[in-house]
């Protein structure tokens, strides 16, 4: 991962303060030095004690502070890094930055740098979407600051909506991004992913489903666009956001998203994140099927879906690199083995789903199967496994061999 060898961190008031402390934890173990600057709101939910155990340095708090002002004065202060981070930021601190007003530490630093700047908001969703807010963003756009887009949540309010600030390990990505000017590891590949689950209608109103979240897919396609590849997305129903940077595409059925991806192709990579119906009815009711005519019981008549992952993987069309899942209740090794083979793909994800865990939770513990091997991956958040996976992907391209994969080895 390429970062910036230094970063000025700015941390402002809200409740994803705390969030800031394990994106410093992450920046440090990747070499970056930190610097902190916590505003008068930030120091409200995290204290400078905890922002300095994980930088290792002072964090400075206090504009008027004669000390830090021999130590360092705030015009240095704004230059000491090679980019000035603003995570989380508040709508209070973007509304000050986008109007030029310097009245405590962080806003005085922000105006003066000539460092790139780079912003996290996290607020309310009705916040976030509010016209003023909109402004602000586009006028810090139009100033030359990047924006990592928040993400769609249950909020600390009880509320749910678009404003979270990005997790931690996605906007360190955003910054390796940034620093390496364009050189992104896919740029010039094209890549499809599919997500969520697929849903069979039974009749107008009622369908067969399953639990599927279609986060762990998006987070592929979203590190995808990140490494520079264009991504198309075929997402089944989900309530998560389009992701940036990326063309999604909404399908209900198997059948659709078969025709989607098909409409996608070509691209050099090809990856089924997404969690298909096996079954469909083979004619879906035109009508509403009622109770009555049901009796006390109903039989419903099954026929396969069609197979994506397999039909992609076997089609004149085959990307370079065909991935797939394998979500399985018992015997994860042996079945996810057999599934590869049978669904001639390069290489598998394998992850358990005993109890229904993985579907819908955040994290996922991963084996990666490919004809040279295996290799476990550590339990991680879903957007690190993205990220994990898509480093592999930049590896194979870039040797233009297949990634070898030592037995039982972690990465
Ligand atoms: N898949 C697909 N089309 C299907 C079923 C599955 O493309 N009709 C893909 C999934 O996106 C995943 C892989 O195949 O990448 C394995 O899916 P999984 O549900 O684990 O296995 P199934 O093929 O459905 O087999 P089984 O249910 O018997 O385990």
């Amino acid at each position: 991962m390429s970062l910036p060898r230094s970063v000025l961190l700015i941390i402002t008031g809200s409740v994803a303060s705390y969030k800031a402390l394990e994106l410093i934890r992450l920046l440090r173990a990747q070499g970056v030095t930190v610097t902190t600057i916590l505003s008068r709101g930030g120091a409200k939910f995290i204290t400078p004690l905890a922002v300095s155990s994980l930088t290792g340095t002072k964090t400075y708090d206090d504009l008027f502070s004669l000390t830090d002002e021999v130590e360092m004065g705030h015009i240095e202060l704004s230059r000491v890094a090679d980019l000035v981070l603003v995570a989380p930021a508040s709508a209070d601190i973007l509304a000050k930055m986008s109007a030029g007003i310097a009245d405590d530490l962080a806003t005085t630093a922000l105006l003066a740098t000539n460092k790139p700047v780079i912003v996290a908001p996290a607020m309310n969703h009705k916040m976030w979407s509010h016209p003023a807010t909109e402004r602000n963003i586009s006028q810090l756009k139009a100033d030359g600051s990047r924006v990592i887009q928040p993400t769609e949540g249950s909020m600390a309010c009880g509320e749910f909506g678009v404003g979270r600030m990005a997790e931690p390990a996605d906007i360190l990505q955003f910054l390796s991004q940034q620093s390496r000017t364009g050189n992104t590891p896919l740029s010039g590949k094209r890549a499809i992913v599919t997500s969520g689950p697929t849903a069979e209608p039974i009749d107008p109103v009622r369908y067969l489903g399953n639990r599927s979240s279609g986060k762990q897919g998006h987070a592929i396609a979203e590190a995808l666009a990140m490494a520079g590849a264009e991504v198309t997305l075929i997402s089944g129903a989900v309530t998560l956001p389009d992701p940036q940077g990326v063309t999604t595409q909404h399908v209900t059925d198997a059948e659709a998203m078969l025709t989607a991806v098909n409409q996608a192709l070509p691209a050099d990579i090809f990856v089924g994140a997404a969690a298909v119906a096996d079954w469909r009815m083979e004619k879906p009711a035109l009508q509403k099927l009622k109770k009555q005519k049901a009796a006390s019981r109903l039989t419903l008549e099954l026929v396969p879906t069609v197979d994506i992952l397999a039909t992609i993987s076997n089609s004149k069309k085959r990307p370079a690199l065909v991935i797939g899942f394998a979500a399985e209740t018992d015997k994860l090794l042996p079945n996810a083995r057999a599934k590869r083979k049978a669904k001639n793909c390069d290489w598998l994800l394998a992850n358990a789903v005993t109890g229904g865990a993985v579907f819908g939770a955040d994290t996922n513990q991963i084996t990666l199967l490919s004809a040279e091997g295996e290799e476990a991956w550590e339990q991680m958040d879903k957007h690190a496994v993205a990220h994990r996976l898509v480093e592999k992907i930049s590896g194979h391209f870039a040797q233009k061999l297949p990634t070898r994969l030592v037995k039982g080895t972690r990465a």
